[in-house]
Protein backbone atom coordinates (compact mmCIF):
# COMPACT_ATOMS: atom_id res chain seq x y z
CA UNK A 1 0.00 0.00 0.00
CA UNK A 2 2.57 2.55 0.99
CA UNK A 3 4.74 2.33 -2.57
CA UNK A 4 1.15 3.57 -4.08
CA UNK A 5 1.15 6.51 -1.91
CA UNK A 6 1.96 9.48 -4.30
CA UNK A 7 3.90 11.76 -2.42
CA UNK A 8 5.08 15.09 -3.53
CA UNK A 9 8.19 15.48 -1.74
CA UNK A 10 10.61 17.20 -4.16
CA UNK A 11 11.03 18.27 -7.74
CA UNK A 12 13.84 16.24 -8.75
CA UNK A 13 12.00 13.30 -7.54
CA UNK A 14 8.83 13.83 -9.47
CA UNK A 15 8.77 13.69 -13.37
CA UNK A 16 8.55 16.46 -15.25
CA UNK A 17 4.97 15.87 -17.26
CA UNK A 18 3.34 15.56 -13.93
CA UNK A 19 4.74 18.71 -12.59
CA UNK A 20 3.49 20.28 -15.86
CA UNK A 21 0.19 18.57 -15.93
CA UNK A 22 0.08 20.60 -12.03
CA UNK A 23 0.58 23.71 -13.26
CA UNK A 24 -1.76 23.24 -16.42
CA UNK A 25 -4.64 21.82 -13.76
CA UNK A 26 -3.58 24.87 -11.19
CA UNK A 27 -4.44 27.51 -14.33
CA UNK A 28 -7.37 25.46 -14.95
CA UNK A 29 -8.39 25.71 -11.47
CA UNK A 30 -7.49 29.47 -11.23
CA UNK A 31 -9.79 29.92 -13.95
CA UNK A 32 -12.79 28.10 -12.56
CA UNK A 33 -12.59 25.53 -15.55
CA UNK A 34 -11.58 22.65 -13.12
CA UNK A 35 -12.29 21.40 -9.70
CA UNK A 36 -15.34 22.88 -9.27
CA UNK A 37 -17.43 19.24 -8.32
CA UNK A 38 -15.74 18.97 -5.00
CA UNK A 39 -13.46 16.36 -6.08
CA UNK A 40 -12.02 15.87 -2.65
CA UNK A 41 -15.17 15.55 -0.87
CA UNK A 42 -15.15 13.55 2.14
CA UNK A 43 -11.01 13.77 2.60
CA UNK A 44 -9.49 14.73 5.32
CA UNK A 45 -5.66 16.37 5.04
CA UNK A 46 -3.69 16.72 7.93
CA UNK A 47 -1.00 19.44 8.20
CA UNK A 48 1.71 19.28 11.02
CA UNK A 49 3.83 22.57 11.51
CA UNK A 50 6.69 22.12 13.39
CA UNK A 51 7.57 25.71 12.10
CA UNK A 52 5.71 28.99 11.58
CA UNK A 53 3.26 29.41 8.79
CA UNK A 54 0.46 32.15 7.41
CA UNK A 55 0.50 31.31 3.22
CA UNK A 56 1.19 27.45 3.50
CA UNK A 57 -1.45 27.05 6.06
CA UNK A 58 -4.19 29.02 4.94
CA UNK A 59 -3.72 28.31 1.12
CA UNK A 60 -3.61 24.63 2.29
CA UNK A 61 -6.79 24.91 4.32
CA UNK A 62 -8.47 26.99 2.15
CA UNK A 63 -7.55 24.83 -1.25
CA UNK A 64 -8.46 21.47 0.80
CA UNK A 65 -12.19 23.03 1.57
CA UNK A 66 -13.04 24.02 -1.57
CA UNK A 67 -12.26 21.04 -2.98
CA UNK A 68 -14.89 19.54 -0.85
CA UNK A 69 -12.30 18.50 1.48
CA UNK A 70 -11.59 19.18 5.50
CA UNK A 71 -8.40 19.54 7.26
CA UNK A 72 -6.36 18.79 10.65
CA UNK A 73 -4.41 21.30 11.94
CA UNK A 74 -1.45 19.98 14.19
CA UNK A 75 0.93 21.95 15.64
CA UNK A 76 4.29 19.65 16.25
CA UNK A 77 4.08 21.12 19.73
CA UNK A 78 0.80 19.55 20.49
CA UNK A 79 1.78 16.17 18.64
CA UNK A 80 3.23 13.31 20.98
CA UNK A 81 5.86 13.30 18.15
CA UNK A 82 6.85 16.61 20.46
CA UNK A 83 7.54 14.59 23.02
CA UNK A 84 9.15 11.74 21.39
CA UNK A 85 6.80 9.39 19.63
CA UNK A 86 8.25 8.47 16.28
CA UNK A 87 7.71 10.21 12.91
CA UNK A 88 7.03 6.35 11.61
CA UNK A 89 4.39 5.67 14.27
CA UNK A 90 3.00 9.00 13.72
CA UNK A 91 2.43 8.37 10.09
CA UNK A 92 0.91 4.57 10.40
CA UNK A 93 -1.51 6.23 13.18
CA UNK A 94 -2.38 9.59 10.91
CA UNK A 95 -2.88 7.43 8.05
CA UNK A 96 -5.71 5.49 9.49
CA UNK A 97 -7.47 8.45 9.76
CA UNK A 98 -6.46 11.41 7.59
CA UNK A 99 -6.15 10.73 3.40
CA UNK A 100 -3.24 12.89 3.39
CA UNK A 101 -0.39 14.41 4.83
CA UNK A 102 1.35 17.74 5.11
CA UNK A 103 4.39 18.61 7.00
CA UNK A 104 6.16 21.35 7.56
CA UNK A 105 9.51 20.79 9.62
CA UNK A 106 13.28 21.34 9.75
CA UNK A 107 15.12 18.08 8.74
CA UNK A 108 14.18 16.48 5.28
CA UNK A 109 14.69 12.90 7.02
CA UNK A 110 11.73 13.63 8.94
CA UNK A 111 9.53 13.82 5.68
CA UNK A 112 11.40 11.17 4.00
CA UNK A 113 10.32 9.42 7.17
CA UNK A 114 6.32 10.18 7.38
CA UNK A 115 6.32 9.09 3.40
CA UNK A 116 8.07 5.76 4.02
CA UNK A 117 5.84 5.13 6.89
CA UNK A 118 2.21 6.89 5.89
CA UNK A 119 0.14 4.68 3.36
CA UNK A 120 -1.41 8.19 2.38
CA UNK A 121 0.13 10.60 0.23
CA UNK A 122 3.14 13.09 1.83
CA UNK A 123 3.69 16.44 1.03
CA UNK A 124 6.80 18.35 1.87
CA UNK A 125 5.23 21.61 3.56
CA UNK A 126 9.19 22.94 3.70
CA UNK A 127 12.22 21.74 5.25
CA UNK A 128 15.58 23.15 5.64
CA UNK A 129 16.65 22.05 2.85
CA UNK A 130 13.49 22.55 0.55
CA UNK A 131 10.33 24.05 -0.37
CA UNK A 132 8.82 22.42 -3.48
CA UNK A 133 5.40 23.65 -3.50
CA UNK A 134 6.51 27.52 -2.98
CA UNK A 135 8.21 26.82 -6.41
CA UNK A 136 4.98 25.58 -8.26
CA UNK A 137 3.29 29.14 -7.32
CA UNK A 138 6.35 30.50 -8.72
CA UNK A 139 6.19 28.86 -11.78
CA UNK A 140 2.68 29.72 -12.54
CA UNK A 141 3.08 33.31 -11.70
CA UNK A 142 5.80 33.84 -14.02
CA UNK A 143 4.25 31.97 -16.96
CA UNK A 144 0.81 33.81 -16.41
CA UNK A 145 2.26 36.81 -16.85
CA UNK A 146 5.53 36.68 -19.13
CA UNK A 147 5.17 33.21 -20.70
CA UNK A 148 6.47 29.92 -20.74
CA UNK A 149 9.14 29.75 -18.66
CA UNK A 150 11.31 26.79 -20.87
CA UNK A 151 14.44 28.66 -21.77
CA UNK A 152 14.22 31.82 -19.64
CA UNK A 153 16.87 32.98 -17.26
CA UNK A 154 15.90 33.05 -13.50
CA UNK A 155 18.71 34.92 -11.50
CA UNK A 156 19.15 34.21 -6.95
CA UNK A 157 20.43 36.92 -5.25
CA UNK A 158 20.68 35.86 -1.89
CA UNK A 159 21.23 32.97 0.75
CA UNK A 160 21.32 29.90 -1.21
CA UNK A 161 18.83 28.14 0.65
CA UNK A 162 15.79 25.71 0.96
CA UNK A 163 14.38 28.26 -1.94
CA UNK A 164 17.50 28.35 -3.77
CA UNK A 165 17.50 24.36 -3.78
CA UNK A 166 14.10 24.04 -4.80
CA UNK A 167 14.59 26.51 -7.67
CA UNK A 168 17.54 24.37 -8.72
CA UNK A 169 15.29 21.32 -9.19
CA UNK A 170 12.87 23.25 -10.84
CA UNK A 171 15.55 24.54 -13.18
CA UNK A 172 15.98 21.13 -14.66
CA UNK A 173 12.11 20.13 -14.37
CA UNK A 174 10.69 23.31 -16.46
CA UNK A 175 13.86 23.73 -18.57
CA UNK A 176 15.25 27.15 -17.73
CA UNK A 177 18.63 28.90 -17.06
CA UNK A 178 19.22 29.53 -13.32
CA UNK A 179 22.11 31.68 -11.93
CA UNK A 180 23.14 31.72 -8.56
CA UNK A 181 24.08 34.53 -7.02
CA UNK A 182 25.29 33.88 -3.12
CA UNK A 183 28.01 34.53 -0.55
CA UNK A 184 30.56 31.42 -0.87
CA UNK A 185 29.75 30.88 3.14
CA UNK A 186 26.11 30.18 2.03
CA UNK A 187 26.17 28.63 -1.50
CA UNK A 188 23.78 25.85 -2.33
CA UNK A 189 25.33 22.13 -1.60
CA UNK A 190 27.48 21.49 -4.26
CA UNK A 191 25.81 17.99 -5.04
CA UNK A 192 22.75 20.09 -5.95
CA UNK A 193 24.69 21.92 -9.12
CA UNK A 194 26.01 18.82 -9.82
CA UNK A 195 22.82 16.99 -10.35
CA UNK A 196 21.23 19.98 -12.14
CA UNK A 197 24.07 19.77 -14.75
CA UNK A 198 24.06 15.90 -14.59
CA UNK A 199 20.30 15.90 -15.71
CA UNK A 200 20.70 18.39 -18.50
CA UNK A 201 20.42 21.59 -16.22
CA UNK A 202 22.16 24.69 -16.81
CA UNK A 203 22.71 25.97 -13.47
CA UNK A 204 26.01 28.76 -12.53
CA UNK A 205 26.85 29.52 -8.98
CA UNK A 206 28.50 32.86 -8.98
CA UNK A 207 29.26 35.35 -6.52
CA UNK A 208 28.13 38.76 -8.11
CA UNK A 209 24.94 39.77 -7.89
CA UNK A 210 25.39 42.50 -10.52
CA UNK A 211 26.66 39.18 -13.07
CA UNK A 212 24.03 37.02 -12.20
CA UNK A 213 20.78 39.82 -13.41
CA UNK A 214 22.55 40.30 -16.09
CA UNK A 215 20.05 40.18 -18.92
CA UNK A 216 17.48 38.16 -16.61
CA UNK A 217 14.12 37.70 -17.27
CA UNK A 218 12.96 36.78 -13.43
CA UNK A 219 15.07 38.03 -10.49
CA UNK A 220 14.35 35.95 -7.00
CA UNK A 221 15.69 36.41 -3.17
CA UNK A 222 14.58 35.33 0.01
CA UNK A 223 14.91 36.48 3.68
CA UNK A 224 18.39 36.51 4.91
CA UNK A 225 17.01 34.63 8.07
CA UNK A 226 15.42 31.73 7.13
CA UNK A 227 13.69 30.18 9.60
CA UNK A 228 15.78 27.82 12.36
CA UNK A 229 19.32 30.22 10.92
CA UNK A 230 21.24 31.76 13.57
CA UNK A 231 21.29 35.34 12.58
CA UNK A 232 24.92 36.08 13.24
CA UNK A 233 26.97 37.54 10.23
CA UNK A 234 24.21 37.00 7.87
CA UNK A 235 23.40 40.65 7.55
CA UNK A 236 26.59 41.97 6.70
CA UNK A 237 27.14 38.20 4.23
CA UNK A 238 23.87 39.13 2.48
CA UNK A 239 24.10 42.92 2.12
CA UNK A 240 25.50 42.70 -1.09
CA UNK A 241 22.91 40.84 -2.27
CA UNK A 242 19.99 43.30 -1.94
CA UNK A 243 17.82 43.42 -4.67
CA UNK A 244 17.43 47.18 -5.13
CA UNK A 245 16.39 49.13 -7.81
CA UNK A 246 20.17 49.71 -9.32
CA UNK A 247 20.41 45.66 -9.33
CA UNK A 248 16.92 44.99 -10.90
CA UNK A 249 18.02 47.66 -13.72
CA UNK A 250 20.95 45.40 -15.13
CA UNK A 251 18.09 42.55 -15.56
CA UNK A 252 15.71 43.08 -19.11
CA UNK A 253 13.28 45.50 -19.04
CA UNK A 254 10.33 43.34 -18.23
CA UNK A 255 11.99 41.30 -15.61
CA UNK A 256 9.84 39.69 -12.82
CA UNK A 257 10.74 39.99 -9.31
CA UNK A 258 9.67 36.61 -7.30
CA UNK A 259 9.83 36.74 -3.53
CA UNK A 260 8.26 33.94 -1.42
CA UNK A 261 7.34 35.96 1.28
CA UNK A 262 7.85 36.85 3.95
CA UNK A 263 9.49 39.81 2.87
CA UNK A 264 12.16 42.35 4.68
CA UNK A 265 11.55 45.62 3.24
CA UNK A 266 15.35 47.28 3.82
CA UNK A 267 17.57 43.73 3.88
CA UNK A 268 17.10 41.59 1.42
CA UNK A 269 14.69 43.74 -1.24
CA UNK A 270 14.25 47.00 -1.28
CA UNK A 271 10.54 48.56 -0.27
CA UNK A 272 10.66 50.16 -4.05
CA UNK A 273 11.65 46.61 -5.81
CA UNK A 274 9.01 44.58 -4.21
CA UNK A 275 6.39 47.06 -4.00
CA UNK A 276 7.24 48.27 -7.53
CA UNK A 277 5.41 47.30 -11.10
CA UNK A 278 7.76 44.75 -12.00
CA UNK A 279 6.97 42.81 -8.79
CA UNK A 280 4.88 39.74 -8.69
CA UNK A 281 4.64 39.07 -5.45
CA UNK A 282 0.79 38.99 -4.17
CA UNK A 283 0.05 36.99 -7.25
CA UNK A 284 2.73 34.66 -6.31
CA UNK A 285 1.03 34.41 -2.92
CA UNK A 286 -1.90 33.55 -4.22
CA UNK A 287 -1.03 30.96 -6.70
CA UNK A 288 -0.12 29.11 -3.80
CA UNK A 289 -3.50 28.42 -3.56
CA UNK A 290 -4.15 27.52 -7.09
CA UNK A 291 -1.38 25.22 -7.09
CA UNK A 292 -1.61 23.36 -4.28
CA UNK A 293 -5.02 22.72 -5.31
CA UNK A 294 -3.62 20.53 -8.12
CA UNK A 295 -1.16 18.86 -6.18
CA UNK A 296 -3.35 17.75 -3.49
CA UNK A 297 -5.57 16.27 -6.81
CA UNK A 298 -2.64 14.81 -8.03
CA UNK A 299 -1.76 13.32 -4.64
CA UNK A 300 -5.43 11.96 -4.35
CA UNK A 301 -6.50 11.03 -7.56
N1 LIG B 1 6.10 31.34 1.46
C1 LIG B 1 5.68 30.61 2.51
O1 LIG B 1 5.82 29.39 2.56
O2 LIG B 1 5.07 31.33 3.49
P1 LIG B 1 4.65 30.80 4.94
O3 LIG B 1 5.90 30.57 5.72
O4 LIG B 1 3.83 31.94 5.49
O5 LIG B 1 3.84 29.55 4.79
N1 LIG C 1 13.74 30.45 3.37
C1 LIG C 1 12.57 30.80 4.14
C2 LIG C 1 11.33 30.53 3.36
C3 LIG C 1 10.07 30.88 4.09
C4 LIG C 1 8.83 30.52 3.32
C5 LIG C 1 12.57 30.00 5.44
O1 LIG C 1 12.86 28.81 5.39
O2 LIG C 1 12.29 30.58 6.49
Amino acid sequence: MTAKARHFLDLDGIDEQDLRGMIDVAAAMKRGEAGMDRPLQGKFLAMIFEKPSTRTRVSFEVGMKQLGGDVVVLNGNDLQLGRGESVADTARVLSRYVDCIMMRTYEPEKISEMAEYASVPVINGLTDKTHPCQLMADVLTYEERRGPIRGRTVAWSGDGNNMAASWIHASVKFGFSLRIAAPRELSPDPALLEWANANGGSVTLMHDPQAAVLGADCVVTDSWVSMGDDEASRHNMLAPFRVDEALLSKAKDDVAFLHCLPAHRGEEVTAEVIDGPRSLVWDEAENRLHTQKAILAWCLA
